[in-house]
């Protein structure tokens, strides 16, 4: 169950070059209930492209879409409702001139019933920014709203483009615990994200973006025990990485995640 997609193709004409340019190149990929998977990649390796075929906001030329088993007719009711997306600039995705409406919108519009406390709840938004107009909250309350807008139609897959960017350690520690909450209770998440220490502390499946296709499929101890080529993925390694621990101390990097603090006697 969850969502999978076999061989996913699509393709741009460049008229400059005169010749068509692939997006995506024969993607794969499986998602399954309960899991957080990470997509990361270089800047425009294709992850929001992808991410943007599973809703069908994007087309893919060939290949082929499951959502628990099933394919659907592009954007038909039915598939919208079930794959709700987050999208990079979701301050985009707001259209309305209350955050009450806005969140509401979606549920609305497939006859679900909704509760707004609750829904601010699950996102830890100030209920008080009910009545305001989306335009003048911060980044990272509109970030917020957008994530209750989807959440309020009761998606059973949940696909967000680096929801992380911009929110200061509060913000992202509470958009954690929610999406902890959400897998826990059985959602399917898959998530584009910079954050490799988010990678590595949350999520069960990393997939890795080059050039639109993927190039490694691994969980995220897979991925940061092995001698990865950080660079050659086109990923900024981050001091932890730049240790480049092949055989490391779980605990020691635990702790080095949590406190910054580094074990002197394991190092
Ligand atoms: N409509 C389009 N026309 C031309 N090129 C496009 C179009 N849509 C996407 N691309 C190109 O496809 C590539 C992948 O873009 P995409 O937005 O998926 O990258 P990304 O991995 O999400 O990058 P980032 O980390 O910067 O968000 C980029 O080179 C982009 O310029
Ligand atoms: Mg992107």
């Amino acid at each position: 169950m969850g969502f999978e997609v076999f061989d996913l193709i699509t393709e741009i004409y460049d008229y400059q070059k005169n010749k068509p340019i692939r997006l995506l190149d024969k993607v794969s990929l499986k998602a399954n209930p309960g899991e957080i998977m990470a997509i990361i990649g270089a800047i425009g390796s294709g992850k929001s492209t992808f991410i943007q075929h599973l809703n069908g906001l994007k087309k893919a030329d060939n290949g082929l879409i499951l959502i628990h088993n099933e394919s659907y007719p592009n954007q038909s009711r039915e598939w919208l409702k079930k794959v709700g997306i987050v999208q990079q600039f979701s301050q985009k995705q707001l259209f309305l001139t209350t955050v009450a409406d806005e969140i509401a919108f979606a549920a609305k519009n497939f006859e679900i019933t909704y509760d707004l406390n609750h829904l601010c709840a699950l996102v830890d938004l100030d209920t008080t920014l009910l009545a305001r107009h989306p335009r003048t909250l911060s980044g990272g309350q509109m970030r917020k709203v957008a994530i209750a807008s989807v959440l309020a139609a009761q998606p059973e897959i949940l696909i967000l483009d680096e929801p992380f960017a911009g929110l200061d350690w509060q913000a992202q520690t509470e958009l954690t615990q929610a999406l902890n909450k959400l897998a826990a209770n059985g959602m399917t998440i898959a998530l584009v994200t910079h954050d490799l220490n988010f990678v590595y502390e949350h999520c069960q499946k990393v997939v890795v973006f080059s050039d639109g296709k993927i190039i490694a499929e691994k969980t995220p101890k897979q991925l940061f025990t092995e001698d990865t080529n950080w660079q050659e993925l086109g990923i900024e390694a981050t001091p932890l990485l730049q240790t480049n621990f092949v055989t490391f101390d779980e605990q020691a990097v635990k702790k080095w995640l949590i406190s910054g603090e580094v074990d002197n006697e394991t190092y």
